[in-house]
């Protein structure tokens, strides 16, 4: 998979993707006036989602050319995720086609950017090559082994830069794709930690790795108990992007849930399904992922991550429902469910990331509710806020992304259910709003900050193949976390 930009002009010997709107079936969005009269003769109207092709003898030229035509929609209705879709969609037909190498036609639409239209080009087309194949002897990858994105003469300055973000965004989401994808037994609190350092050393960001004896110190009683059980110990990942010392007060504060399995502990899931919580690791891939992308593109922010990776398994160690236990915050807690356990060691890390990394804005990302599948679908991210110009600044984000979210009410009356008279709090708010209880627990450690909190549990995967996702991990909340961080520019 590469990319590369290329100006475009009339000896351009590959074969071409078009991405035509139905309002712009003129002359200019095909290569001749032939390749245009034959979509038009094969009813290629330019709606979203639909593709047409055809082969075609270019004036003077020998050789002939593939042209993939892909519909963007009325040009009115144009957005960048269905410059994305229509990406998707182009390439499944160039696979087809067994096409390896793609030009795009260079951008003139009057709605969007050069510039945004190349790096949506981009993503896209790095988001729907994606293979998981690591483990398969016969590999399906893609045909079209490179894309060249073509521009007009004023547009390259515009174009490269586009471009250069696109691939750190999208390579970062399949970076966080991979983390997710590898089962549990390979992606081990460890692993993870390994990975972290890794993409640390590769896009330019310092790690910290801390092991049990440092995260005992600490006092994370709340992650110490959900990791007791495994023989797979808990690592405390750290990761530091300081991107702007001169302002040491103002940093971006992630937590990403990492869980690298959840069989619930003893108040254990059914075994239908269990196998897709190597997924609850998703959060931590995603901050992992915008780490990696913030560094790379030198973002002039300070931004911490931190993850507190563990597998809840079943062991004479665990902790059980009915115990109560400390944290980090020094609140008590009252374990009703060890199934509920994302928001245990979220509660400590987030403690840790504004006491110990201070961090003036918290945002946590995690697989944490099956509620949210009930109420969301496999569509929208769910969040909570306590702070509504925060949640603004994630709508730009979503809007630039293309990943969908929705604000769930964080009501006080909510927090009624998470209190129990044995302890400061219990981990299980009942079976009533699920989310939204799970949600305002966090909150319960972010003390004044403002906090943005994402549940992704029915957004980390996909069952099935997308516009210009290949089925499995998905990588939300890599792209999303990048822009939000780029609100504050
Ligand atoms: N990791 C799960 C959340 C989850 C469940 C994601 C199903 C995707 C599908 C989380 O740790 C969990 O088990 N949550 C419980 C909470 C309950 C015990 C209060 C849930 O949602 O059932
Ligand atoms: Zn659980
Ligand atoms: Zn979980």
């Amino acid at each position: 998979m590469e990319v590369r930009a290329l100006q475009f002009n009339a000896q351009v010997q590959t074969d071409l993707l078009c991405l035509v709107t139905e309002d712009e079936l003129q002359d200019y969005a095909w290569p001749s006036p032939a390749v245009k009269q034959i979509m038009e003769a094969q009813k290629f109207s330019g709606k979203p989602g639909e593709t047409s092709s055809c082969v075609f003898l270019p004036d003077g030229g020998d050789q002939p050319r593939k042209v993939v035509a892909a519909g963007l929609g009325k040009e009115e209705e144009l957005t960048l995720e269905k410059v994305r879709r229509a990406v998707g969609a182009g390439l499944k037909e160039a696979d087809k086609l067994n096409i390896a190498l793609l030009t795009t036609m260079p951008w003139t639409n009057e709605r969007l950017s050069a510039g945004d239209a190349a790096r949506a080009v981009t993503e896209a087309y790095l988001l729907a090559a994606y293979r998981f194949d690591r483990y398969l002897a016969e590999k399906k990858a893609s045909s079209v082994r490179s894309l060249q994105v073509g521009y007009g003469p004023e547009q390259e300055v515009e174009v490269i830069a586009a471009l250069k973000l696109g691939q750190s965004l999208g390579e970062a989401t399949n970076l966080a794709r991979d983390l997710v994808n590898e089962p549990a037994n390979v992606m081990t609190p460890e692993r993870l930690a390994q990975e972290a350092q890794a993409a640390g050393e590769k896009y330019g960001f310092a790690v910290e790795v801390l092991e049990e004896e440092a995260i005992e110190e600490l006092g994370m009683e709340a992650y110490l108990a959900v990791a007791k059980a495994s023989a797979n110990r808990p690592r405390l990942i750290i990761m530091r992007h300081l991107g702007d010392p001169a302002n040491p007060d103002q940093v971006l504060g992630l937590v990403g849930k990492g869980m690298t399995f959840d069989s619930g502990g003893l108040s254990l899931k059914q075994a239908k399904g269990m196998e897709a919580m190597k997924f609850d690791m998703a959060g931590a891939a995603a901050v992992i992922g915008a780490m990696s992308a913030l560094a790379r593109e030198q973002v002039r922010l300070n931004v911490v991550a931190v993850v507190a990776a563990c597998e809840n398994l079943i062991s004479s160690r665990g902790y059980r429902p009915g115990d109560i236990i400390g944290s980090m915050a020094g609140k008590t807690i009252l374990v009703e469910s060890t199934d509920a356990e994302g928001r245990l060691t979220l509660a400590d890390a987030v403690h840790y990331i504004i006491t110990k990394e201070n961090a003036s804005v918290v945002v946590d990302v995690a697989t944490l509710t099956g509620a949210v599948i009930v109420a969301l679908g496999n569509l929208t991210t769910g969040v909570l806020t306590n702070d509504d110009s925060l949640y603004q600044r994630l709508q730009q984000a979503a809007e630039k992304s293309g990943e969908r979210i929705w604000q769930l009410p964080g009501f006080p009356e909510y927090k009624e259910q998470n209190k129990t008279p044995y302890a400061d709090l219990r981990n299980v708010g009942g079976r009533e709003a699920g989310t939204i209880t799970a949600g305002l627990f966090v909150a319960e450690f972010v003390q004044d900050r403002p906090w943005l909190h994402l549940d992704i549990a029915g957004t980390a995967f996909s069952e099935k193949d997308g516009a210009y996702m290949v089925q499995g991990a998905t990588g939300v909340g890599v792209r999303l976390l990048y822009h939000f961080a780029e609100t504050y520019l």
